[in-house]
């Protein structure tokens, strides 16, 4: 008798504290017009290969967050930034973990974002009327990878020191149009100053106004049909949904972004697991004169091409490579859902990884070669 009593009171405690959940969600939907984010969106896009580039999303705050934390502790001039590394790994509060975290998540990001990326191309999302979108994703591309790079360069231990002797290596090769990347740039400031203005203003400023476009394309547009359907199609059925008609395959935004979160969260649970097993690591103070390092792996598969061609293919590799990436749009004339369109992605996807595979297996062999000492 008792216990039942007991469960009633539980039970209506339960019930008052989800009202009054209730009521505070729909003071918050009403002041911040959240209502507006309540649209009608494809159940499909809730599954985990059209939330690759939310994750991402998700997992950018979490640098932008870890990243203000390092700031507090970082020195960007060349004599103390090693020293400042040591601190932070050895005596700042938590600083070794949020560093960890910062890296770890920067090399998932990096990953969902070229998954995305691939799920894009599978998808042949980049066509009419989304080319602009694709090519705001491709600027978003680069701005990543210069964040990954100059994230390399600023621990300045021996791998960042040949890393930035890079940038400027490729700065000297362009002349003028190259100085920036260059100490001749500024007397004032050194170059690893710079680097650290690039990872914490100029990058993350580019980076804002590019994803603001990208988000504001996407929202335009619409998520993109799945292949065999059809974009017409898709729309009256979304247009039929806004107008209270019973659609099938229909979900709403807030679901879409709830699913964001969750995976956004499982992605930071895994960096700081990560973190905890294997913190980022920090070699010794930099020693100029030697070349002795490999790039991290997302650069690794040029380095074969540096040992082959030199510090110039460093430059116009990457650069065939974006131009390519920008004309797809250009080049892809196939029907969506054409067999012969299916076959070919699916072939340049096998070649691509096979080289990529290649290019890493000769790069991890061989012993590091000198490109920049005379
Ligand atoms: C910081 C990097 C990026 C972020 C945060 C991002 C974010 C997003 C988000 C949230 C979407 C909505 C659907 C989805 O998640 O799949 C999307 C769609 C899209 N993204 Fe990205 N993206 C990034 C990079 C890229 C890159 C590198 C490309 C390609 C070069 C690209 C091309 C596209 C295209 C074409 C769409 C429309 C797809 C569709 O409608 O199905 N994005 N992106």
């Amino acid at each position: 008798m008792h216990c039942i009593a007991n469960e009633g009171s539980v039970m209506a405690t339960l019930q008052e504290a989800r009202n009054g959940l209730r009521a505070t969600t729909d003071w918050a939907y009403e002041r911040l017009g959240l209502r507006s984010l309540t649209y009608h969106v494809p159940s499909y896009a809730n599954g985990i290969p059209y939330v690759l580039g939310g994750i991402t999303l998700f997992g950018i705050v979490i640098l932008i967050a870890t990243g203000i934390y390092l700031t507090q502790f970082y020195h960007p001039n060349p004599t103390d930034a090693h020293a400042s590394v040591f601190y932070i790994v050895n005596e700042a509060r938590f600083g070794d973990f949020v560093r960890s975290v910062h890296f770890w998540t920067a090399n998932i990001v990096m990953i969902t974002l070229l998954l995305h990326l691939i799920r894009v191309v599978v998808n042949g999302a980049y066509r009419a009327p989304r080319e602009v979108t694709w090519a705001v994703g491709v600027g978003l591309l680069v701005v990543m990878m210069g964040f990954f790079f100059t994230g390399t360069v600023l621990k300045w231990d021996q791998e960042a020191f040949e890393a930035l002797g890079h940038n400027e290596g490729i700065g000297t090769i362009l002349g003028s149009l190259g100085v920036w990347f260059t100490s001749e740039f500024s007397r004032s400031t050194s170059l690893l100053a710079r680097v650290y203005a690039s990872h914490t203003s100029i990058l993350p400023a580019i980076l804002t106004l590019l994803v603001l476009g990208h988000l504001y394309l996407i929202r335009f547009h619409g998520i993109a049909p799945r292949p065999g359907d059809e974009e017409a199609e898709l729309s009256q059925k979304l247009q039929a949904a806004e107008q209270g008609e019973t659609v099938q395959g229909m979900s709403h935004f807030n679901v879409h972004v709830r699913k964001i979160v969750a995976y956004g969260l499982l992605l930071t649970a895994l960096a700081a697991v990560l973190s905890i097993f294997r913190a980022a690591s920090l070699g010794p103070a930099p020693v100029p004169g030697i070349e002795v390092t490999k790039p991290a792996w997302l650069f690794i598969w040029l380095y074969p091409f540096e040992n082959w061609w030199g510090l110039e293919s460093l430059l116009w590799i990457p650069g065939v490579l974006i131009g390519a990436l920008l004309a797809v749009p250009l080049l892809d004339r196939f029907r969506v859902n054409s067999t012969r369109r299916q076959w070919v992605v699916l072939g340049i996807a096998v070649i691509a990884l096979a080289v990529v595979i290649g290019l890493g297996t000769y790069a991890a062999v061989t012993t590091p070669a000198e490109h920049l000492v005379d």
